[in-house]
C-alpha cells in the first residue's frame, strides 16, 4: 500500500496553451516537449486506513494548497472510496515558477498512486489520468522528445525521438523563484475568452507541430530553433493581447532573450523558450552548454542557472 515514483519536468517546444474542455482538462492543441534528466520530483504515496484525511508535504513542508489537486488526481486513479493517503514529495527545483513542477508532480503522483494500490494501466490510460490533473503532466510520463496528440475524445503521448538519439542540453535561467502571479489554467481561460489572436493560434498549431516533428526526426537544429522560438513568442503574444493582459516576463527575462539572440549571431547553436513564468530556457547542443550557461549566469537579475540533459521516462522506484 505504499509506492514511490519519480518523474522529470518537461519543457514544451511547441506549446500547449488553451483548453477545449475545462471539465475534462482537454487541451485545445497538441504539443511537443523535451523531458529533462536532472530536475525531478520524487513522490511517495502511502495508503493508511486509519488516517482521517490525505496529507501532503513538499520537501518536508506541509503543502495544504496543493493538496486538493493531488487528492483529486489520486481519486481519479483509484476511485474516491479509497483509504486516505500520506503523500510526501521531494522536488529539486523551484515549485510553481514556470518550471513545469506540476508536470513532474502529477506524473509522479499518478504512477505512485497506481502502484501503491496495485493497479496497472495501459500507457494511454495513464496519460489521460495524468493529463486530467495537469495538461503537461502526460508528457512527463515519457522521455526524450514527446508529442502529445489531441484526439477527438482524449489525448495520447508518444516519444518521437529518444533522449540519447539527439542529446541536447537545456540551460534554465532563474529570474524569480517565487510562485507565478497567475496560474496557467486561469491565464489560458483569459486568453481563450479575450485574446483576438487565440483562434489563429489554435488553427496554426498543426502546422507548427508538423514542422517541429520533422525537425526532430531529421535532427535539424536550425529548423527546430526557428519554429520553437516562433511558437513561444506567439503564445506570449496571445497573453499580452488578452484582457486583462497576462505578462509573465520581467526585465531579466528580456535580457536573457537578447543574450540568446546575440549568441546566435555569434554562431552558437542555441534557442530560447519561455513558459508561464519569467524563467528563460535555452536549448543548445551539448558542446555549447558551458558558454550558454556562463552567458546567462552573468546577466543582471539571474539568480541561478540550472543545466540539464534530456532524460527518460517517469518510473516507479519501489512499491510494497
Ligand atoms: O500543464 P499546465 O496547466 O501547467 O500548462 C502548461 C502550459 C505551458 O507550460 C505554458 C506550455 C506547455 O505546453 O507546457
Amino acid at each position: 500500500m505504499r509506492a514511490t515514483a519519480i518523474a522529470q519536468p518537461n519543457i514544451a517546444l511547441i506549446k500547449y496553451w488553451g483548453k477545449r474542455d475545462l471539465q475534462r482538462n482537454l487541451p485545445a492543441v497538441g504539443s511537443i516537449s523535451i523531458t529533462l534528466r536532472d530536475l525531478s520530483t520524487t513522490m511517495s504515496v502511502e495508503f493508511d486506513d486509519p488516517l482521517p484525511a490525505d496529507s501532503l508535504t513538499i520537501n518536508d513542508i506541509d503543502a495544504q494548497q496543493m493538496l486538493p489537486r493531488i487528492s483529486a488526481c489520486i481519486d481519479r486513479v483509484i476511485g474516491q472510496t479509497r483509504p486516505r493517503a500520506r503523500i510526501n514529495s521531494r522536488c529539486n527545483f523551484p515549485v510553481a515558477a514556470g518550471l513545469a513542477s506540476s508536470a513532474s508532480a502529477f506524473a509522479a503522483a499518478t504512477l505512485a498512486a497506481a502502484a501503491a494500490a496495485g493497479k496497472s494501466f495501459e500507457q494511454a490510460e495513464l496519460a489521460n489520468l495524468a493529463g486530467r490533473a495537469s495538461g503537461s503532466a502526460a508528457r512527463s510520463l515519457l522521455g526524450g522528445f514527446v508529442e502529445l496528440e489531441n484526439r477527438e475524445n482524449d489525448i495520447s503521448v508518444e516519444t518521437i525521438c529518444a533522449a540519447d538519439d539527439w542529446p541536447l542540453t537545456v540551460v534554465v535561467a532563474i529570474t524569480e523563484s517565487g510562485p507565478k502571479a497567475v496560474g496557467s489554467t486561469e491565464a489560458m481561460e483569459i486568453s481563450r475568452k479575450t485574446s483576438p489572436f487565440y483562434s489563429a493560434w489554435v488553427e496554426r498549431q498543426a502546422h507548427d507541430l508538423g514542422v517541429a516533428r520533422q525537425a526532430v526526426l531529421q535532427r535539424d537544429f536550425e529548423q527546430l530553433a526557428a519554429i520553437a522560438e516562433h511558437n513561444c513568442l506567439k503564445m506570449h503574444s496571445i497573453m499580452w493581447a488578452s484582457r486583462p493582459p497576462v505578462v509573465y516576463w520581467n526585465s531579466a527575462t528580456m535580457r536573457c532573450l537578447q543574450a540568446v539572440r546575440k549568441l546566435q549571431r555569434e554562431g552558437t547553436a542555441v534557442f530560447f523558450t519561455i513558459d508561464a513564468g519569467p524563467q528563460l530556457k535555452a536549448v543548445c547542443l551539448p558542446g555549447e552548454a558551458e558558454r550558454v550557461s556562463a552567458t546567462l549566469g552573468a546577466i543582471e537579475g539571474v539568480s541561478e542557472v540550472m543545466m540539464s540533459a534530456l532524460g527518460g521516462a517517469a518510473r516507479v522506484l519501489d512499491a510494497s
